[in-house]
């Protein structure tokens, strides 16, 4: 199969296998532990039915979104990943530069392989910044310096990590900073993968993680930046913490990883203007409950007052459209775009943001709704969800507002 011809995100994830040795694939797609939340996270947007409206005019279609004051082309956008670069040389700066063309927000990564002033180079009106708070809070302090000086207007803090989540396929594989490939590994690596081994070797390597390397010893290589990174992160925050970077930061501040509806309420007397409800794509707890479940109750219990937003699972256009239909003002994708670049690159990403483009657009046209910003629960039929038995092989959670 060749880009062109990827339908879904499915056919690009499988690109995506093709391209990456196993080792390097799996760091993308795996979870935590027995990897019950990666699973959730998917299955649990599959048994909402979206009931049409008929005779609807869907002649024109409008999927734009309004967020902190700019109108995006469509209702998301691109959840930082970090150590991208990892996956293709300068993924990042690919990721960025699909978003701006598409239209859409690009979060860059705190773990980024990219240096903040790298990818201010790109579109730093469409970027925004993902800070991993260090321990030393000078560090934390002089990201914030260099994302305000960079043009970035919004912060995202995320706080779904607060300890080292067990990433036991990770381990298994031997997928660490840097990576540490068994022999059998390398042979498939070289046997089945050349081209991504070739491209890796002939540029050095592991790249360096630039974001963090100012605060590395001078002239620390890859690993040693790598390293000094795990001696700051991940790191506790309170909400003390919260405050202090509300007080430091003028522009727009979001929170993500939030999964509490009193938690939501609690972001939005602190002064935060936006969360994303978020459990690190499968990568944290898991236990955690699916985004999809938890958002209706965060929705209700902090209304207008704070943007709600939502990624973890999203692997179809559909899958946004129920997620607006829920109370979501935007929606994000982590794997779906990194897929992508590591892929094909510049041409993969975007081909993502393509595809879930057209999805929403069929979507709107079959549903009977021309404009995205008119969805809302009548289109879900919620009795389905109760009736029918969970798609998924674990045990159906319970969702229920804390
Ligand atoms: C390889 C990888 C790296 C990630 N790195 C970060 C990161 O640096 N910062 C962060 O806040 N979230 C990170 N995430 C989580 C994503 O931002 C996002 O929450 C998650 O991927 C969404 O789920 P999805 O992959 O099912 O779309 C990462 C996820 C993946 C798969």
């Amino acid at each position: 199969m060749r880009l062109g011809n990827a339908l879904s995100i499915g056919d690009i994830e499988r690109l995506a296998r093709r391209r990456l040795p196993r080792v390097v694939y799996e760091g993308i797609a795996s979870g935590v532990e027995d990897e019950r939340g990666l699973i959730r996270n998917e299955t649990e947007f599959h048994p909402y039915r979206l009931v049409p409206r008929a005779f609807a005019d869907v002649t024109k279609r409008d999927q734009s979104a309004s967020l902190f004051g700019r109108t995006y082309a469509s209702p998301f956008g691109i959840s930082p990943t970090g150590i991208a670069g990892i996956f293709r040389r300068d993924a990042e700066l690919m990721l960025a530069r699909a978003a701006s063309e598409a239209r859409v927000p690009f979060v860059m990564s705190g773990a980024s392989m990219v240096s903040i002033e790298r990818m201010a180079r790109v579109d730093p009106a469409n970027t925004w910044f993902q800070l991993y708070a260090a321990r030393d809070p000078k560090i934390s302090d002089d990201f914030l310096r260099r994302a305000r000086d960079a043009g970035f207007g919004t912060l995202v803090l995320t706080v779904d990590n607060p300890v080292p989540p067990k990433r036991e396929r990770d381990a298994r594989n031997g997928f660490r900073l840097p990576p540490k490939l068994a022999p059998l590994d390398m042979i498939e690596a070289a046997l089945l993968h050349l081209p991504w081994v070739i491209d890796y070797l002939c540029r050095g390597g592991m790249p360096v993680m630039e974001t963090w390397a100012p605060y590395a010893a001078p002239g620390a290589g890859a690993a040693e930046v790598a390293r000094f990174f795990r001696t700051q992160s991940p790191s506790i925050q309170t909400w003390r913490d919260l405050d202090g970077f509300r007080r430091a930061w003028p522009g727009r501040l979001v929170v993500k990883g939030i999964m509490r509806p009193s938690d939501a309420v609690r972001c939005a007397e602190h002064g935060v203007d936006g969360l994303v409800i978020s459990n690190h794509g499968g990568k944290a707890l898991d236990r955690a409950p699916a985004s999809i479940e938890i958002l209706p109750a965060i929705k209700a219990a902090v209304g207008d007052r704070l943007a709600v937003m939502l990624d973890s699972g999203v692997r179809r256009g559909s899958d946004i459209v129920v997620a607006r239909c829920l109370g979501a003002d935007f929606v994000f994708v982590g794997r779906a775009t990194l897929y992508g670049v590591a892929a094909a690159g510049l041409a993969g990403a975007s081909r993502v943001l393509a595809i879930l483009r057209e999805e929403i657009d069929t979507t709107l046209g079959l549903i009977g709704c021309p404009r995205f910003d008119e969805l809302g629960p009548d289109f879900i039929l919620e009795e389905a969800r109760e009736a029918l038995p969970s798609e998924s092989p674990l045990p159906r959670p319970i969702a229920r507002a804390v």
